[in-house]
């Protein structure tokens, strides 16, 4: 049977297996998908030890960055991202990085909300490795501005710059933007520790603009709160992107689109329980 993991450190937690392991029962695909704990100091050597016989692989943090320096190519979104979150072994046993988290949460954004990104404002929230994975499908959908808000501004601007030739771009701090956007985007970490960025109410048009938290938990996270307090119109958390991300993966290994729809429903039952 075709093998496929997730590496991590710490993977315990992971809802990758589950989630594959729903797509493979939809879609009558024989595979196997496991969790793969890695040594901090030698992914390299676990994951060339596991594609001797594997077919493809996950990857979660810390690995991203080490996972793009071992792929032989690269996609074009993996390439800008410089992460790769989805290794996939070549007919000719070379192994192919992707980069799959953007287009997963573009996918939550406009096929599960259907909400257009064309021609909106749109403020990021963050500069790390969530942000940078997301700027190339975002400015694929040609919205009418990009703002990158960062704690560390220097962060956003470097970004900015590396972008800047895919689309309207610009960098900025949490608290120098006062007009509404029509998105907001926290991918931060503040959530973690029940933070909220520093931003002003003011950004948000009541009744319209979305705002999309990246991370998700059991209940509402500290942004969402906020967001909805703030009488966002649509306030949703990243369980979709999780899912559209997962769900890309297994498109690239098997050719087939797996329907998140169901597999959504039953993460969120699962969460919410
Ligand atoms: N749903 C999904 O499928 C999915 C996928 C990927 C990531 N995520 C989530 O996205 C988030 C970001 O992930 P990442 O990989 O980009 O992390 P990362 O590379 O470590 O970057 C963290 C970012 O958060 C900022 N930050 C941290 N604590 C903050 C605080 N208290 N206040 C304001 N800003 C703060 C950092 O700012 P500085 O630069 O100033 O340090 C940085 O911009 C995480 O919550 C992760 O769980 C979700």
């Amino acid at each position: 049977m075709d093998r496929y993991v997730v590496f991590g450190n710490p993977i315990g937690h992971s809802k990758s297996p589950m989630i594959h392991r729903l797509f493979a029962e939809q879609t009558g695909q024989s595979l196997d998908y496991s969790t793969l704990l890695a040594p901090l100091d030698d992914f390299s050597g676990s994951a060339t030890a596991f594609f001797r016989e594997g077919r493809g692989a996950n990857v979660t943090v810390p690995f991203k960055e080490e996972a793009y320096r071992l792929a032989n190519s690269l996609t074009d979104r993996a390439q800008r991202a410089g992460a790769v979150n989805t290794l996939s072994k070549l007919a000719d046993g070379s192994l192919l990085g992707d980069n799959t988290d953007g287009a997963g949460l573009v996918r939550d954004l406009t096929v599960n909300a259907g909400f257009s990104l064309t021609g909106k404002r749109i403020l990021l929230l963050g500069a790390g490795g969530a942000v940078r994975g997301a700027l190339e499908p975002l400015l694929a959908e040609k919205p009418a501005s990009m703002i990158i808000a960062n704690r560390t501004v220097d962060k956003a601007e470097r970004l900015a710059e590396l972008f800047c030739d895919l689309g309207p771009v610009s960098a900025s701090g949490f608290d120098w933007l006062r007009e509404p956007v029509d998105v907001i985007i926290n991918a931060t970490s503040a959530s973690l520790s029940g933070d909220v960025p520093p931003i002003a109410a003011s950004l948000i048009e009541p009744g319209k603009t979305l705002c999309y938290d990246m991370m998700y938990g059991k209940e509402p996270t500290a942004f969402c709160r906020w967001a909805s307090e703030q009488g966002a119109g649509v306030v949703m958390d990243g369980l979709g992107m999780l899912a559209e991300q997962a769900a890309e993966a297994f498109f690239l290994w098997r050719g087939v689109r797996p329907d998140t729809t169901p597999v959504l429903a039953e993460l969120r039952r699962q969460l919410t329980e």
